[in-house]
């Protein structure tokens, strides 16, 4: 009776077109609208057109040009391949040499374009929204943690980690990103032909000079979706339906106030390399425990078994009445499943101002 789509790529290619085309109801946003992910540069030109801030960028199409521009600019300085990279296209390169690695990856690929982008310095943070065209109402916050090794380090990943509330976001902070970025985004959308319908997703940096966008996403986030999804009282389906059938203005989304950590349980050299079919034990105890869920990631059915089939595996969370307190649980649950070459940060939801 519903169809709700999670992956990006799935909705590049059109199949909210595609499902509406046979009468058929779906969530997510059309083909067109899914470009304010798949194209950078489609969100890049919008945000300029509309003076919704972000950092100042160039898009640039072959080696030669974007390296000359890297070396004017100076590091540190963020390379982003166009397309959708399951998180994985962008460099935030402290160095030239490091910036220059990064072009010749991105420009070894035929036809390839890169956005070169001014790095902004923050704290970082993604605010959901749901859309209807120009009706956008904010979920409760959550932070992803983006890089693979604990204390940030290492490359990007799609997210190893995530919690929410994130106490730093402050109501103020929330209303000038939904007044300044999210709901001119929306408008923006709407009058360039292409509306929005669905969640999309802020990537935002809380600047010294304002809150900037780093990205939007077509999609709710992951695994942000992990830690928003068990705090939200309402039925879901209500509130699908409602930005749907565009009732979604009389939506009142509710929160319970406490909170959630998410803890990616990866394949051992993700991003990078990882081996997978590896089967999966441990998986029941979660049903013996409320408030504790573990969201298949990266996972297959073979031979009656559940093996790893992918970089993230699963997503361990749990609820908590504090963030202290559901940390401690998501860790705890961390144990009881268990899996060859099984990778995790230590640090998720530690931030300074919170511990
Ligand atoms: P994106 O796929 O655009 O979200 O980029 C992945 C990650 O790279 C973001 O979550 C940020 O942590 C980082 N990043 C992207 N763009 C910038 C930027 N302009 N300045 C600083 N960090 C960035
Ligand atoms: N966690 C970031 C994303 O879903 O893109």
């Amino acid at each position: 009776d519903l169809t709700i789509v999670g992956p990006e790529a799935t909705l590049a290619l059109g199949v909210v077109d595609a499902f509406k085309k046979e009468g058929l109801n779906i969530f997510g946003p059309d083909k067109k609208a899914t470009q304010v992910e798949s194209s950078k540069d489609f969100a890049k030109k919008i945000m300029a057109k509309y003076n919704i801030p972000t950092a100042a960028y160039k898009t640039f199409y072959d080696l030669e040009s974007a390296w000359a521009y890297v070396q004017e600019q100076g590091a540190p300085i963020v390379i982003k391949e166009d397309g959708l990279k399951a998180g994985k296209g962008v460099t935030v390169a402290s160095t030239l040499e490091q910036a220059k690695e990064a072009l010749d990856i991105a420009f070894a690929i035929e036809n390839n374009s890169v956005v070169i982008e001014e790095c902004l310095f923050g704290f970082e943070f993604s605010l959901i929204c749901l859309v209807h065209n120009e009706t956008v109402v904010p979920l409760e916050v959550a932070q992803d943690h983006k890089c693979v090794f604990d204390g940030d380090k290492g490359p990007n990943t799609g997210g190893m980690g995530s919690y929410s509330p994130v106490k730093k976001i402050t109501s103020e902070i929330i209303d000038e990103a939904m007044n300044e970025i999210m709901k001119p985004m929306a408008s923006a959308m709407v009058k360039e032909g292409v509306p929005f319908t669905g969640f999309l997703y802020g990537g935002l940096m809380l600047t010294e000079k304002g809150i900037k966008t780093i990205e939007f996403n077509a999609r709710f986030g992951d695994p942000e979706a992990q830690v928003v999804l068990p705090r939200m009282k309402n039925d879901i389906i209500d509130v699908f339906e409602a930005c749907i059938d565009g009732t979604l203005d009389q939506i009142d989304l509710q929160f319970a106030d406490n909170a959630c950590v998410c803890i990616v349980l990866a394949s051992n050299g993700y991003p990078v390399s990882y081996e997978k079919g590896f089967p999966i034990r441990g998986l029941e105890t979660f049903k013996e425990h409320e408030g504790y869920y573990c969201f298949h990631a990266g996972t297959k059915f073979k031979d009656g078994e559940i093996v790893t089939n992918g970089g993230r595996v699963l997503g361990v969370t749990a609820l908590g009445d504090t963030l202290k307190e559901a940390r401690a649980n998501a860790y705890k649950a961390v144990d009881w499943v268990d899996f060859d070459n099984k990778y995790y940060r230590h640090d998720i939801g530690k931030a300074i101002d919170e511990a």
